[in-house]
């Protein structure tokens, strides 16, 4: 079924613990994350990004969405991520997404509370949820002191935007980082819990070493979001000997299917409370 991300973070949040984000950018990997969710019996958090456009677009995406969604055995939250364009994410708020991110993280302070606060009066009043960012995650960027999220900045775009989720730059970059496992910055990611109301998110999860992960899992992370190892996962299993494109495409979802159950236990959301027994 699908549902609202709302009461999962929230609930992460209280007990310390985070969700996986997956990204999907076809029907074998959104098959094999939910696959990983049920045989779990645990919530899953399916993303798509504009960046996926080249691969599928949005509007077969969110119909794939729905689909596997709706008949999962277990909630499926149904989210945009990286949201650039007001009009696409109004767009995703109408027609089925229950979650989406704007981000307008490369603008100006005022400009992406303006932008997000806009979006997320529009979200709200049609019981969508949503995601925003301030502190630029970026693309194999190292992080310094200039690039981590402000707690200041964090607590005042929290109230003005009215914002449901804070995504935040703590030393994680998108992709495959050039220089081994990053360094984050655990003490700025205390003052941010301490001090912000709303749960927290990370983007660049991929290859940002388990350690880590679970302690910021720990320390207030509620979503960490997971594209690229999935997507290597199933590259490198196309590397393999087969008979038949099936016996392919089976061992691609099985690569992800077992990454992605390992997400789950790195970042200990079997804490989760409101487990159904199927
Ligand atoms: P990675 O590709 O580094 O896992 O980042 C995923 C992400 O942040 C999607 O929004
Ligand atoms: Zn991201």
């Amino acid at each position: 079924m699908l549902v609202s991300s709302n009461y999962l973070l929230k609930d992460a949040k209280a007990n310390h613990y985070a969700f996986p984000h997956f990204n999907y950018w076809d029907s074998n990997s959104i098959r094999a994350e939910i696959a990983a969710a049920e045989s779990l019996n645990l919530p899953v958090i399916l993303a798509w990004a504009e960046k996926h456009s080249p691969e599928i677009g949005v509007e077969d995406a969110l119909a794939l969405g729905k689909y596997f969604g709706s008949k999962a055995k277990v909630p499926v939250v149904l989210h945009l991520d990286h949201g650039t364009s007001v009009d696409l994410v109004k767009w995703g708020i109408e027609n089925g997404f229950t979650s989406v991110m704007i981000d307008a993280s490369d603008k100006s302070f005022e400009k992406n509370t303006e932008i997000t606060k806009d979006v997320a009066e529009f979200a709200h009043k049609r019981g969508v949820v949503v995601e925003a960012e301030i502190g630029h995650v970026g693309t194999n960027s190292s992080a310094d002191d200039s690039t981590y999220t402000e707690v200041d900045a964090a607590v005042n775009f929290a109230q003005r935007t009215g914002v449901d989720s804070l995504a935040v730059s703590i030393g994680t970059s998108h992709g495959v980082y050039k220089q081994g496992t990053p360094k984050l910055n655990f003490d700025r990611l205390q003052e941010l819990r301490n001090a912000v109301d709303i749960p927290l998110v990370l983007h660049g999860g991929s290859s940002s070493g388990d350690d880590n992960l679970s302690k910021v899992a720990e320390d207030g992370i509620t979503k960490v979001n997971i594209y690229t190892d999935l997507a290597n996962a199933s590259l490198n299993a196309t590397k393999g000997e087969y008979g038949s494109e099936t016996e392919m495409a089976l061992a691609q979802r099985k690569a992800i299917q077992e990454l992605a159950e390992h997400y789950y236990q790195v970042f200990g959301t079997d804490k989760y409370q409101y487990r159904v027994q199927n």
